[in-house]
């Protein structure tokens, strides 16, 4: 593929459905009312010169490059800012504005460095393109401009120059950073010639900057650039594709030079980001080429014998002939395997068949147990499929905003931006979270309420706003009327109005006051539109599913549901979590969530793939370490996932993992997980992957192969392969082939090809005959259980309480430059920004344990302990401590429980009872202590 080079419209498209006729330059053109008369030209396949106007910003009108004449105005208007009437009539190419832009294409090269041959954005320079365009011939002002020439680089982000010597002061990265990052990061200080852009603090470092990018791929010049380019030279050509870290799913060009990945470009065509992406999915792919990475299969006999590299042919043996013997001496349920949520949907639909088909057993299971399984439930209880309801941009039409045990600008950081500039727009916003977290109070933004919860009582709070709902008479009883199952609504209703349910009774052990629940439960109904966002901080805890089920009830009961701005909107952690589950990769599920017990469903499986298979559901993950505790679970494949850094109870999980016969790891370096594995088989990174990911809207978006992979073949194919060696023949020429077969199986998936991806970018699920090219909002007429189901939740204490032994309710989370286990972006220069996990603690728990800022700290539950330095803040309040799990080292895992959802097994991450003692001994006490729990697991 070449460079793919997206048009500039110079500014953004109008969504007036009002028509207006123009000429320019004697082209007739129509657009929408609103439309300037930059854009207009650009329709017309005309190009006015332009350096301070992009179509992905407000015009600003700052350059004057871009002046017009139009019949019957006085004077020379800029295009940019000026919008069409009807009937106007545009010059572009007037001697006199082409006077004026040579003009002022001098004013601007006299003040810049004429080093064009040696600077990195030679051949990719606004100003330079615009320099010819204007036919500049001399420059009578001279080139001595005092002010920027000997001006210092920026080279403080890791990532990115900001050369000020080159700048402009078109304010291009001052607009990019607040209308599309929204984190105002920069300000244009000076006037005239004295303009520049500033950041803030001293550097970039030091200042608000969150390290997007999108101020770099807005600069027209190269002021900001990308160190790879200064580096590695102007891309050449292109490959679009999708980002592997959260589950936003943001589009990009990853821009090439020969065979090098030189930079990742955000896709302005990519349906999830529009053009924008985060630290992670622009800057932190260094990962794919780490030396860190295995390329070579290994096999060992026992787990304290060195490895073996071998061939993949005598790894797949190695491993199919132990599979065999363990199921022959131990029974066929006594393998499985759990897929990843990081690889494509076929790979994960080809490692679940190989389960299912090849193993004999549905002992499959996903990572997405651990983190949004109550979603699959919750939803399906309620409204019959186990999705999100939106499109990421139905957040533009939302009045009110819940953002619930969720954190945006950390953990989806470019949905994040969406919802900023709705909320900068005036949509209403309500905080449930224990933490302050930072959407709370942010540029332009402060919630009208943050409920801040004691950890582990979601289900009360929500409950209680559904009680004043009812109580209020808020409830859309015409909604509930033509769109709800009534008998159901009846007992929800005689249910949600007891008095336990009452904001006043909630507050007594929730910690929030009543009138606070009543007065955010009278905003969501008052909407009119009203959506709710959530995280894991719903659905990691013991009533995970009742939580999603009351915030649907809350939904259905104000008639949130079924058009653009409501809805119920998981916002998914991996980027492939929602495939992964589309895919089967539940004990009890194929594709498209049917149960393995409907034999209609069951049979086409069969007659397709040529195998019986088990009526019955096979093991979860948590019975699987169960199992294999108790003798009689025997061998895991692991499929991309790193269990015993990211599944609590670390020890048990170890124990688990330590009682097994062959524990076959699939990954690209050797985790935490592989120190207990026979069988390393190498995995692929998403820039050597071809396939699809499903992200968060149930949006299917490909992933194309950047460059060779670096293992020799595809990750499916060693699912092939290991299939085929176990005696049940598999195999695919091409990953669309795997598509096609899903399409075959999976209603929801009837109409998807690779064929229709290329052609339209990408299609959100359901994509059948009824939705061709997707369903961007669900439920519009009914849903698809047909009526509504409201599901009584009654609230339920967790059994993780704070007691004298553990005062303290640890909750947990992410961070912006980190990425779960931190396995990819530990190897990036991420690290500069988070380079250990630390334990936020409220001052008065500080001080009251003797506990100092920066200090480490030994923070013990019931299970198990770990140290980390401790961070005081008021983001917690007293009486909940908070941490990250991306270091190894820290093992935050080590003291969650293994406390589960009631429904889904779905771990208890977020609520924990835990005491935090200074620690004189600092991190050789942590890893004193780790090695000690590591050898008691092993004997
Ligand atoms: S990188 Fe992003 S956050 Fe930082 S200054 Fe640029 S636009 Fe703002
Ligand atoms: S840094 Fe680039 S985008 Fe920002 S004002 Fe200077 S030239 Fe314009
Ligand atoms: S928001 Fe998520 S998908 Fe988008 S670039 Fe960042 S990590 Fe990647
Ligand atoms: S492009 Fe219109 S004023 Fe700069």
């Amino acid at each position: 593929m070449t460079l793919l080079k997206e048009p500039d419209h110079g500014t953004p498209a109008s969504s007036s459905v009002q028509m207006v006729c123009v000429e320019v330059d004697g082209v007739a053109v129509t657009v929408p009312a609103g439309t300037s008369v930059m854009r207009a030209a650009a329709e017309a396949g005309l190009s006015v010169p332009k350096l301070c106007a992009t179509d992905s910003l407000q015009a600003f009108g700052s350059c004057r490059l871009c002046l017009v004449e139009i019949d019957g105005r006085k004077g020379t208007p800029a295009s940019c800012t000026t919008p069409v009437e009807p009937g106007m009539v545009v010059h572009t190419q007037t001697p006199r504005v082409e006077r004026l832009r040579r003009n002022i294409m001098e004013l601007y090269i006299s003040d810049h460095p004429l080093d064009c041959l040696t600077c990195p954005a030679n051949g990719d320079c606004e100003l330079q393109d615009m320099a010819g365009v204007v036919g500049l011939r001399e420059v009578r002002y001279g080139f001595a401009g005092e002010n920027h020439l000997d001006a210092p680089t920026d080279s403080s982000n890791p990532y990115f120059d900001f050369d000020e010597s080159k700048c402009i002061a078109c304010s291009r990265c001052v607009r990019a950073c607040d209308e599309i990052q929204g984190t105002l990061a920069l300000t244009i200080v000076g006037r005239g010639f004295e303009s520049k852009v500033s950041a803030g603090g001293t550097n970039f470092m030091d200042s608000e900057c969150v390290s997007c990018g999108a101020c770099v791929q807005a600069c027209p010049t190269a002021t900001l650039s990308e160190k790879s380019v200064i580096e590695l030279g102007i891309p050449t050509r292109s490959v679009l594709t999708t980002c592997a870290y959260c589950g936003v799913g943001c589009s990009f060009k990853a821009e090439l030079r020969g065979d090098e990945l030189v930079r990742m470009v955000p896709h302005k065509d990519g349906g999830a980001n529009e053009g924008h992406s985060c630290v992670k999915g622009r800057f932190a792919w260094g990962y794919a080429t780490h030396p860190d990475r295995v390329m070579a299969p290994m096999v060992r006999d026992a787990i304290t014998d060195p490895w073996r590299e071998v061939s993949w042919e005598q790894a797949i043996d190695y491993a199919a002939q132990r599979l065999r013997e363990i199921q022959n001496t131990h029974g066929v349920d006594s393998i499985g395997g759990i897929t990843s949520s990081r690889c494509t949907n076929e790979e994960v639909f080809a490692v679940q068949k190989m389960i299912r088909a090849a193993f004999g057993n549905n002992n499959v299971d996903t990572c997405a147990r651990v983190c949004h399984s109550p979603t699959g439930y919750g939803l399906k209880q309620t409204f019959g499929t186990s999705a999100g309801t939106q499109d990421f941009k139905s957040v533009a039409e939302a009045d009110v905003i819940v953002v619930i045990g969720a954190n945006p600008t950390d953990a989806h950081p470019v949905f994040a931006s969406r919802m900023k500039k709705r909320l900068r727009a005036g949509a209403r916003l309500i905080v449930i979270d224990p933490r302050r977290i930072d959407l709370v109070r942010s540029p332009h933004i402060e919630a009208e309420h943050h409920l801040q919860l004691l950890p582990g009582t979601n289900v009360a709070v929500v409950n209680a706003m559904a009680h004043t709902i009812v109580d209020e008479g808020l409830v859309d009883i015409e909604f509930v009327t033509k769109r709800c199952d009534a008998e159901l609504y009846r007992e929800w209703e005689e249910f949600i109005r007891r008095p336990e349910n009452s904001p006043e009774a909630t507050e007594q052990f929730s910690g929030v006051p009543a009138a606070e629940i009543r007065s955010a439960a009278r905003i969501y109904a008052a909407g009119p539109n009203s959506a709710i966002y959530y995280g894991l901080g719903v659905t990691e805890h013991s009533q995970g599913s009742t939580m999603v089920m009351a915030m649907a009830n809350l939904a259905m009961a104000t008639g949130s549901i079924g058009r653009e701005g409501v809805g119920i909107n998981p916002l998914r952690g991996q980027n492939n979590v929602q495939g992964s589950c589309d895919m089967g990769s539940f004990p009890h599920e194929f594709s498209g969530y049917r149960h393995v017990s409907d034999s209609v469903v069951r049979e086409q499986f069969e007659s397709l793939w040529g195998a019986t298979l088990q009526s019955e559901p096979g093991l979860r993950i948590p019975n699987m370490f169960d199992a294999a505790v108790s003798g009689e679970f025997k061998a895991l494949f692991v499929q991309g996932e790193d269990i015993a850094q990211s599944d609590p109870n670390t020890r048990h999980v170890l124990a688990a993992l330590e009682s097994l016969e062959l524990l076959i790891v699939q990954d690209l370096f050797l985790n935490e997980t592989a120190k207990y594995a026979h069988v390393f088989l190498p995995g692929t990174s998403f820039l050597e992957k071809d396939g699809t990911f499903t992200n968060a809207e149930r949006r299917i978006n490909r992933v194309r192969p950047v460059m060779k992979t670096k293992i020799g073949k595809q990750e499916w194919e060693v699912a092939c392969d290991l299939s085929t060696a176990l005696g049940y023949p598999m195999h695919y020429d091409t990953a669309a082939q795997i598509m096609d077969e899903i399409a075959t199986l999976t209603p929801t998936f009837a109409g998807v090809t690779f064929a229709l991806l290329d052609e339209v970018g990408s299609v959100q699920w359901p994509c059948n005959a009824d939705n061709p090219l997707g369903t961007p909002v669900m439920y519009v007429d009914s849903f698809a259980r047909g009526d509504g189901a409201f599901q009584l939740t009654p609230y339920v204490p967790t059994d993780e309480r704070s007691t004298r032994r553990y005062p303290l309710l640890l909750t947990t989370g992410r961070i912006l430059s980190q990425y779960n286990v931190g396995a990819q972006t530990r190897r990036t220069p991420n690290v500069i920004w988070h380079g250990e996990d630390l334990l936020d603690i409220h001052e008065s728990d500080a001080e009251m344990r003797g506990i100092t800022d920066g200090s480490w700290v030994t923070l013990a539950s019931r299970v198990g302990e770990t140290a980390l330095r401790a961070h005081i803040t008021d983001r917690v309040p007293p009486g909940v401590v908070y941490t990250t799990f991306h270091y190894p080292v820290s093992g935050a895992n080590v003291v969650t429980t293994d406390n589960s959802d009631w429904a889904t097994n779905c771990p208890e991450y977020k609520v924990t009872a835990v005491e935090v003692t200074p620690n004189l001994h600092g991190p050789e006490r942590a890893a004193a202590d780790r090695a000690d729990a590591e050898a008691t697991v092993n004997g």
